[in-house]
């Protein structure tokens, strides 16, 4: 696949119609009669996380929904401006500027420009570009080698997301009877951050083509800051809508991740949902994947299976689950299935 310009560039040049190589077959678009009109994604207010109403909303969300969006959580709104803000200048940087950081050619290994998901696997590309950060502590030894002009915004979010990432996984670890996250339960479950930058550029016929194609994450947690332009659609439980993510201001959208749903043996699910492109403006979103060590091994834990449950799945290491996600393109959710 030739990278080029991504569909960044491709956009910039002005086309006016979606390329083949982007439009979908009509069984995979989008269809305006099974978006839902009657559900929503609860919004909950977290500015006191100890509230036993708080947790219990965010549990019980995490076990119906899989999405929950939380607003008062303590990340400043200037902070989560300036990192859109950020995504905005990369995207908007001249192409030679920007192709620097292509995956393979990148100055470092733990940032990298890509476009679509899979692309090799893919005859239709998503309409995505994504810059990714790998933001272990290691990782950000290699800072200066990342753009500047958005480093410092990448860091900055990842910093005072970081307790609000960790109030979320006690909360929902708790709700599986979890005591406590002693060292190994913290690389098993939420040793690296990765943090993506989303592109989705102005689409001239957004029904055609996938921002993104429905697909669960691979991760423990996902914590997304999207845009006022919306687009993100999650399943609904009926299993046949698609639930429009509204967006609200100072907002961050929370998912469980494939890893989740796997150690708690179903309790809280891994959900899955597709985002579609704007068709007058570009779209960012921010999401930050929290995932397992590679080498972590984990499966559905001793406190969830305390009184003789079964294990619904088997154990896996996460590197392997990893490969196996992105060996093939997006196509719903059935990377369970390997578990
Ligand atoms: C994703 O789930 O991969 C992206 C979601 C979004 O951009 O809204
Ligand atoms: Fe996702």
């Amino acid at each position: 696949v030739n990278k080029g310009n991504g569909i960044k560039g491709l956009v910039d040049t002005g086309i006016e119609t979606v390329p083949e190589l982007y439009t979908l077959p009509p069984e995979e678009r989008l269809e305006a009669n099974t978006i839902s009109t009657h559900h929503s994604i609860p919004v909950i207010d977290v500015s006191n996380w100890d509230d036993p109403k708080v947790t219990e909303s965010i549990c019980e969300a995490a076990g119906k929904w899989g999405f929950f969006q939380i607003i008062n959580h303590g990340v400043p709104l200037e902070v989560l401006e300036s990192v859109k803000e950020g995504a905005h200048r990369f995207f908007g940087l001249p192409n030679e500027e920007r192709n620097k950081y292509w995956v393979g050619n990148s100055p470092s290994g733990t940032v990298a420009l890509k476009t679509s998901f899979a692309p090799e696997a893919e005859s239709v590309l998503e309409w995505k570009d994504y810059l990714s950060f790998r933001c272990s502590p290691e990782d950000l030894e290699s800072f200066p080698l990342w753009p500047p002009v958005c480093r410092n915004e990448v860091v900055k979010y990842l910093e005072s997301a970081k307790p609000v990432i960790r109030k979320l996984l006690e909360i929902l670890l708790k709700g599986l009877k979890v005591k406590e996250m002693d060292e190994a339960r913290k690389h098993s479950l939420i040793a690296t951050p990765t943090i993506n930058f989303n592109c989705y550029p102005r689409c001239p016929n957004p029904d055609l083509t996938a921002g993104v194609r429905p697909h669960s994450d691979v991760s423990t947690i996902t914590i997304l800051l999207q845009d006022d332009n919306g687009g993100l659609y999650v399943r609904a439980t009926d299993g046949n809508s698609w639930i429009h993510v509204q967006p609200v201001n100072g907002a961050l959208v929370i998912n469980m991740g494939d890893v989740l749903q796997i150690v708690s043996n179903d309790r809280y699910k891994s959900v899955e949902h597709r985002a579609v492109a704007n068709g007058s403006k570009d779209r960012v979103s921010v999401p930050i994947f929290v995932t397992p060590r590679m080498d972590a091994v984990f499966g559905p834990l001793p406190e969830v299976l305390e009184n003789g449950e079964q294990p619904l799945y088997k154990e896996v290491v996460f590197s392997d689950y990893f490969k196996y996600f992105f060996s093939k393109k997006h196509d719903g959710k059935q990377t369970l299935d390997f578990a």
